[in-house]
């Protein structure tokens, strides 16, 4: 797929061509400005692709935008909460929105509530949470339906080392049950030990995709840093 900002002027992603498998937890890593929200946008059906097809979980994002709305769960860089609720209408809004029976919900809000150390805070209203505590309502609104692919733009941004801990602990317990992982992310240490497979974006452009085994065959180094700072030159 590609697609352009300022009527063409800016390519922001330039025929990008990617497949990520069921089972997998797939890092997308690319300097600043290399298209990685952009892609991700189009993926989850916010931005419209100039030319190209997305399907995820066997639906196509244009003819089928709810089909794929149920099977994923997105969570974007910047996510915008509910200040005037609380962190429990707030989830049960989702749970409603994603129509997530009542016992399913209950049982999931309260593991991913402990997950997240966030149990405390459920009854105040979001907007006296933190940085962090909000992005972890955000994420665990994005889990209440069980997603088959679940899609995060940059989420161990803002989250300490044992939120971003659980994090990556789920990540693997999704994948182990045959669902996908697909994140962006700037941390090579997490991508590195993470993901079963990774891409780099460079000016719109996929310059490398594979495991970290076939990435290193590809530039003759060990650490996916050398790698990436080569190929991004
Ligand atoms: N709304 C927009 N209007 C015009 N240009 C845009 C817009 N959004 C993004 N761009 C441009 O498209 C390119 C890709 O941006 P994108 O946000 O996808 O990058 P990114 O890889 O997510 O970067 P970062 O790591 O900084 O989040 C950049 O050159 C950016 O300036
Ligand atoms: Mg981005």
């Amino acid at each position: 797929m590609s697609k352009s900002y300022n009527k063409g002027k800016v390519k922001a992603v330039d025929d990008l061509s990617l497949s990520v498998r069921p089972g997998e937890i797939f890092g997308f890593l690319g300097p600043n400005g290399a298209g990685k929200t952009t892609t991700i946008k189009m993926m989850v059906g916010l931005l419209k692709a100039d030319s190209g097809t997305i399907s995820i979980n066997g639906y196509s994002i244009e003819r089928e935008p709810i089909a794929v709305k149920q099977s994923i769960s997105y969570v974007p860089d910047n996510p915008e909460v509910y200040e005037k609720l609380t962190g429990i209408e707030y989830l049960n809004f989702l749970g409603d929105v994603y129509g997530v029976p009542a016992a399913a919900r209950r049982e999931r809000i309260a593991r991913f509530l402990d997950l997240f150390g966030l149990t405390g805070a459920v009854n105040n209203l979001i907007q006296s949470y933190s940085h962090g505590m909000r992005q972890k309502i955000v994420l665990i609104g994005a889990l209440l339906h069980e997603p088959q692919v679940f899609i995060l733009d940059e989420p161990m941004v803002g989250l300490d080392p044992k939120s971003s801990h659980s994090l990556k602990e789920y990540m693997k317990e999704h994948c182990a049950g045959g669902r996908t992982v697909f994140f962006s992310t700037h941390i090579l240490e997490v991508a590195e030990k993470l993901c079963h497979r990774i891409g780099i974006i460079h000016q719109g452009r996929l310059i490398a995709c594979g495991t970290m085994e076939e990435l290193r065959e590809q530039s003759r180094d060990k650490s996916l840093e050398n790698i990436f700072l080569e190929l991004t030159e």
